[in-house]
């Protein structure tokens, strides 16, 4: 895409019809994430499955679609939206789009974020700056090379210069680690101790069922409480009040933040405040729902009604989450396909 795109306003009949989102439990939908693409070039051991089918390029929502999806979802109440992957990254335009959403600043949006992995980071991280993206959540498994691969299939050199790059482009940073028991879970001092020297927020993530229930096992999950009896003999810990982010916030020798969020030992559903669109424009009200709502259809011009109504529909009907589940989803969608 190399140039802006002109989207006209909603008509007045959607603007009438303003009312936030919300579900059957009476949670507001604040938070969207957005899938840009299902491809990527690491293989994560909890992300990936084996043989990736990816989607063929025609499948994939336009920008223009994405656009008056994210204008609509704004009109209703979103007020950040993060743009995931597969890789963010890996989907040209990316940059043109953050720039195109400064323009839904106006109407509500608060913050654009992504996650990424980091590997293309050091070529975008400038654009990224100046496009106005707000912030971005990086995967650092471990900073250990021969930990990394096993865990990624790729090299850790490029993804740490994407961290300086980004640090430098003064981009706001957050890291990702999923521990995995048999792979990285004796490195969580390590991670923690470099994080902190650098300066980095860091969130330790509880392993969860997602794509590969023959890889998941209960077993392999480290939990939040296991997390931080490994840092109580190198930090003085203090737990934060928990706030709406699912991230339990820690505070380390009185400055440092670190977050681990628990969704298997400690589950935030009853709070729950997101919702995600898929690369097909599939609206999937829960990271462990089974199947989605197809809305590209709705997406062309002139069918704001029907869109309206079907995104209130499928919010609403929203269950109440992982707890009512406890096991893994059995759609055919994955992890990556569906947005980390
Ligand atoms: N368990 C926990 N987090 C996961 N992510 C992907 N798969 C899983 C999983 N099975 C998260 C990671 C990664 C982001 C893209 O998605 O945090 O950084
Ligand atoms: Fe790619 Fe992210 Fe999944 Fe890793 S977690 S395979 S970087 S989409």
């Amino acid at each position: 895409m190399t140039h802006p795109i002109a989207f006209p306003a909603l008509t007045s009949s959607v603007e009438q019809n303003t009312s936030q989102l919300v579900d059957q439990f009476g949670r507001y939908k604040q938070k969207l994430r957005i899938s840009l693409t299902d491809r990527c070039n690491f293989h994560c051991a909890y992300c990936m499955p084996d043989h990736p089918q990816w989607l063929a390029k025609k499948d994939l929502l336009s920008f223009e679609e994405l656009f008056r999806f994210c204008q609509v979802m704004v009109q209703l109440g979103i007020e950040h939206i993060r743009l995931t992957g597969g890789e963010p990254l890996m989907r040209q335009g990316v940059v043109h789009f953050i720039r195109d959403l400064q323009q839904l600043k106006t109407q509500g949006l608060k913050r654009i974020s992504m996650t990424s992995n980091a590997f293309y980071l050091k070529k975008h991280a400038v654009a990224l700056k100046q496009a106005g993206l707000d912030d971005i959540n990086i995967s650092l498994d471990s900073i250990q090379a021969n930990t990394f691969f096993a865990m990624t299939q790729k090299n850790i050199e490029p993804v740490l210069e994407g961290i300086a790059a980004a640090q430098q482009a003064g981009l706001k940073i957050k890291l990702n680690c999923v521990v995995l028991a048999d792979k990285n879970a004796s490195e969580i001092v390590e991670l923690t101790q470099w994080a902190y020297q650098q300066q980095l927020p860091l969130r330790f993530i509880e392993y969860m069922p997602l794509d590969q229930p023959e890889h998941w096992q209960r077993h392999k999950v480290i939990s939040e409480d296991e997390i931080i009896q490994q840092l109580k003999p190198y930090f003085q810990i203090q737990k934060q009040q928990r706030q709406h982010d699912p991230a339990t916030i820690y505070r380390l020798n009185d400055h440092y933040e670190l977050g681990v969020i628990s969704t298997i030992s400690k589950p935030f559903c009853q709070s729950c405040n997101r919702l995600r669109l898929t690369a097909t424009g599939e609206l999937f009200t829960c990271l462990f729902a089974n199947t989605g709502t197809a809305l590209r259809d709705l997406l062309q011009p002139n069918r704001e009604q029907f869109l309206l109504a079907t995104i209130r529909q499928a919010v609403w009907h929203k269950k109440a989450g992982f707890i009512a589940q406890q096991q893994a989803p059995l759609r055919k969608i994955s992890m990556h396909a569906i947005g980390g």
